[in-house]
This record gives structure tokens, C-alpha cells and sequence, in this order.
């Protein structure tokens, strides 16, 4: 085969070339993958825009506000990771973009604009399930991990624990019975007057407080099983800010007076949620007898998860991969990387008709 520079990467004319289209939420990204005959798919280019500016003033994600924007972004974002991979929309083999789960709207945009492109270019369409995006996204990094694998999925919307044998074959063990992890991050962190998305903010807060200042619940660490619920959690950081007189105290953080308190009371939400997920993801290394973790989704990006979890896995020889930082969160190169994958293990349902349709609620286990 001949080889071809494109930008800095090599391509041979065999490759198969997919965009990628994520708009599950707010992060509109694009993202181009090549898919070579044989060995790894790569990344050739990727962008994002975030929302967070547009959203933070409404304290959370404002579903509507986040459709226009992605209507918005997402054609100038496609058309900039085609010029840096030197491609031409005639180059993309397949159209791949997050069918679910998600807000309704924000997912019609990003299948509409697949839709588009593939009937006026006659390319073919792969809806992807955005919690594989996530899982795969590892497969990015300098150190992709090998199947099978224990993953641990924490996101703003999901905390799931799955045994992944392969592309596709994922079982899921366990699941939060109400708010997810990323959801209880956010949650105390607004109870605290931190902006959205406030698990970051909550996170360098912590940076400067006593975790074991305040005795927060550590939710079903004793069940037996690998369910997590976090919704006490949220009831108990309130609790603790009335005791303080803090609730509802305008402007909390701007008196320095209450900074060293609302730090406390940080490091120890941080350090309640961290223990539970590390020791529920050691019970399903445990019952699955796996030697090998992945934590993907955006609590993922969190510092002293990563520490606790690398600590406690070393100790058991047990190895555990993460996606590069920048892609722990919501991005295109994810979707595009999950279509590439499947079409690799030849378990894509390619689509050649243009199936307007997405799935606000899906069940990754059922893919
Ligand atoms: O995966 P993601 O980008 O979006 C969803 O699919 O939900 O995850 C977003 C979640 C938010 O709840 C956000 O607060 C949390 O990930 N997050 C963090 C950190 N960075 C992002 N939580 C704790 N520490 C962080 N450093
Ligand atoms: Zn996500």
C-alpha cells in the first residue's frame, strides 16, 4: 500500500477514515479516526467546545440552551478537524455519532448533522452509545489496556462498574440505585456556592481542607453487592452547612472566614465518594478475578481517585488505565474511536439510510 502524509501521521490508502459527532450534553466535539487495515486506530485530529460558560449562570445544564448551541458549533468544528487532518469531507468512509444516551435535543442535533452528511455524501452512519465511548477511550492513550478488564464508568450522569471481555461483550455488576458520582460531586459542590460543573471546583477546594474533618456517610460500602448510591450524600453536605450557618449564606466562599471551613467540607465529600468508589471497584476485581482496571467518564479526571486507585491496585498487582486527561471528559475523538473499534471487531450496524432516530435512555449492557 502506498503511504500517504497527512499532516504528521502516516495513512495508507487502505485506512478507513471516520468522523466522529458527540452532542450528548454540553460538549459539542468532532473528531477524526483512521482506521488502519490492521493494529490500533489512531487519532488524527479532534476539537471541542464546552458550554460550561453558557450554562453556568443557570447553576446546571439548560437543555434547550444546549441544543441551539450545538447547531451552532458543530459544522465549524467539523470542518476545523478536517483541515488539520489535510481531509476533504469526500475522505470519511463512515459518519459516527452519539445516539445515546443523552438530552433528547442535544442528540438530534449531532444524529441530524450525521444524517445530513451522510445522504448528501452517500457515506454510511454508526450510532454510537456514548458510555462506550468512554469505555474505549483508554484505547487512546500511550497505555491502552488489553481485554478483559474490570471498568469503572463515572460520569456526570452514570456510575456503573461493568466486566468488559471485548468490544461489545460488556456485563454490567453493579450500578448506583440514584445519583451518580459525578451527580453528587456537583450537587454539594452548588450546596457549597461553587459554579458548575463543580466536581473540578469541589476537587481544588479539597485541595486545602482536612478530609476527615467532617463524618460524611460512605453509601452501601457494606451491601454485599457492587450497587453505589450517593444521594445521602448530598443530604448529609447540607446538613453539615446549616449546623455551620452556611446554606443559605450568599456568596459563601467570597468571606474568608468560611473558606477554611467549606475546604473541610470538601476534602471530606471528596474523600467519602473516592472510598467508595475505590472499594467497591476492588470488590469487582475481587469477585471477577481480574488483574486489570479502566476508569473512564469525568470523575475519572479526579486527582485523589487516580491516587487512591493506583495506590490500592498496586498493592494487588492489579494494573489500571486511564483515558489521557483532556479525554476523561465528554469528546468527539471517544465516539469516533468506539465506531472504529466496532467496525474492527465487525460489529458495526452500519446504516446506510439516514435513521434519524437517537436514544435518550440505553442501556450500555444491551448494545
Ligand atoms: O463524562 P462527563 O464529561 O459527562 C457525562 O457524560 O456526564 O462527566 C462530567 C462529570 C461532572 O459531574 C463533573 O463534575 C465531573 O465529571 N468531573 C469531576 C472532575 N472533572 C470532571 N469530578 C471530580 N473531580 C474532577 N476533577
Ligand atoms: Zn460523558
Amino acid at each position: 500500500m502506498t503511504p500517504m502524509l497527512v499532516g504528521i501521521y502516516t495513512c495508507t490508502m487502505s485506512e478507513r477514515l471516520i468522523l466522529g459527532i458527540e452532542s450528548s450534553c454540553d460538549e459539542t466535539g468532532l473528531a477524526l479516526v483512521a482506521l488502519p487495515e490492521t493494529g490500533a486506530p489512531r487519532l488524527l485530529s479532534h476539537a471541542l467546545h464546552s458550554q460550561i460558560d453558557m450554562h453556568q449562570a443557570y447553576g446546571g445544564v439548560v437543555p434547550e440552551l444546549a441544543s441551539r448551541d450545538h447547531i451552532r458549533r458543530v459544522v465549524p468544528l467539523a470542518r476545523q478537524v478536517l483541515g488539520e487532518a489535510s481531509k476533504t469531507m469526500a475522505d470519511v468512509d463512515v459518519v459516527a455519532y452519539t445516539k445515546g444516551p443523552g438530552l433528547a435535543g442535544a442528540l438530534l442535533v449531532g444524529a441530524g448533522v450525521a444524517c445530513a452528511l451522510g445522504a448528501a455524501l452517500s457515506k454510511p452512519l454508526l450510532g454510537v452509545h456514548h458510555l462506550e465511548g468512554h469505555l474505549l477511550s483508554p484505547f487512546l492513550s500511550a497505555d491502552p489496556p488489553e481485554f478483559p478488564f474490570v471498568a469503572l464508568l463515572v460520569s456526570g450522569g452514570h456510575t456503573q462498574l461493568m466486566r468488559v471481555d471485548g468490544v461489545g461483550r460488556y456485563e454490567l455488576l453493579g450500578e448506583t440505585v440514584d445519583d451518580a458520582a459525578g451527580e453528587a460531586f456537583d450537587k454539594s459542590a452548588k450546596l457549597m456556592g461553587l459554579p458548575y460543573p463543580g466536581g473540578p471546583h469541589l476537587s481544588r477546594l479539597a485541595g486545602g481542607g482536612r478530609a476527615d474533618a467532617f463524618d460524611l456517610p460512605r453509601p452501601m460500602l457494606r451491601s454485599g453487592n457492587l450497587d453505589f448510591s450517593f444521594a445521602g450524600l448530598k443530604t448529609a453536605v447540607r446538613t453539615h452547612l446549616v449546623r455551620l450557618g452556611l446554606l443559605e449564606q450568599v456568596d459563601k466562599l467570597a468571606d474568608p472566614e468560611n473558606q477554611a471551613a467549606l475546604a473541610d467540607l470538601a476534602a471530606s465529600t471528596q474523600a467519602a465518594i473516592v472510598e467508595v468508589l475505590v472499594k467497591k471497584s476492588l470488590a469487582a476485581l475481587k469477585s471477577t478475578g481480574l488483574k486489570r482496571v479502566v476508569v473512564a467518564g469525568g470523575v475519572g479526571a479526579n486527582k485523589l481517585l487516580r491516587e487512591q486507585l493506583d495506590r490500592a491496585c498496586a498493592k494487588r498487582g492489579v494494573r489500571v488505565h486511564y483515558p489521557e486527561l483532556h479525554l476523561c471528559t465528554d469528546n468527539g475523538a471517544m465516539i469516533a474511536l468506539a465506531a472504529a473499534m466496532r467496525l474492527q471487531s465487525g460489529q458495526a450496524v452500519l446504516s446506510t439510510e439516514p435513521a434519524f432516530d437517537v436514544r435518550p435512555r440505553w442501556d450500555l449492557s444491551t448494545v
